[in-house]
């Protein structure tokens, strides 16, 4: 069948059996390797994406239910290549990762969170991950990148560094001017 599917911003086409799971689409299909196959039956998280911002278990939907949906994987939560996101950099600040086998879907959960509330308690974080299994970091430094993450995320946007950034940008331009003089 073929499906168009709006994945990280982009249209993709592809042709794909009734049967192939989304997971097994946006890794074998579209080579997006960072959603990650892990229990195949809903338990794990590992191949959490984001389904019009929602988390959602890619390998319990068929590529075909995704059809007319806004997706996001991990690939697509950067600002540019070669950046981070705020939430990646603190993940990767606090080490709330070891082997890296849950961290997208993790991440994923928690950007969710973060994008309903900027002030998540740490009871919100608990449950926003609730879903996702890690083996290896006994969780506390995961919650803590995402509530460095909710942190850094405030101040980035409260009024006052807004408005520090936007003096700087007309500083910038006025000396760009005199240069030009
Ligand atoms: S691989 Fe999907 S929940 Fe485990
Ligand atoms: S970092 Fe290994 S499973 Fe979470």
């Amino acid at each position: 069948m073929k499906v168009s599917l709006t994945v990280n911003g982009r249209i993709r086409e592809v042709d794909v059996e009734p049967r192939k799971t989304l997971l097994d689409t946006l890794r074998e299909d579209l080579a997006l390797v960072g959603s990650h196959t892990g229990c195949e039956h809903g338990v794990c998280g590992a191949c959490t994406i984001l389904l019009d911002g929602a988390p959602v278990r890619s390998c319990l939907m068929f590529a075909t239910q995704a059809d007319g949906y806004e997706i996001t994987t991990i690939e697509g939560l950067a600002p540019a290549p070669g950046e981070l996101s705020v939430l990646q950099d603190a993940f990767c600040e606090t080490h709330g990762m070891q082997c890296g086998y849950c961290t997208s879907g993790m991440i994923l959960a928690a950007h969710s969170l973060l994008e309903q509330t900027s002030e998540p308690t740490r009871e919100d974080i608990v449950d926003a991950i609730s879903g996702n299994i890690c083996r290896c970091t006994g969780y506390g430094q995961i919650v803590e990148a995402i509530e460095l993450a909710a942190e850094r995320l405030r101040k980035a946007n409260s009024p006052r560094s807004i408005e520090t950034s936007q003096i700087a940008d007309k500083v910038n331009s006025v000396a760009a001017q005199g240069g030009r003089r």
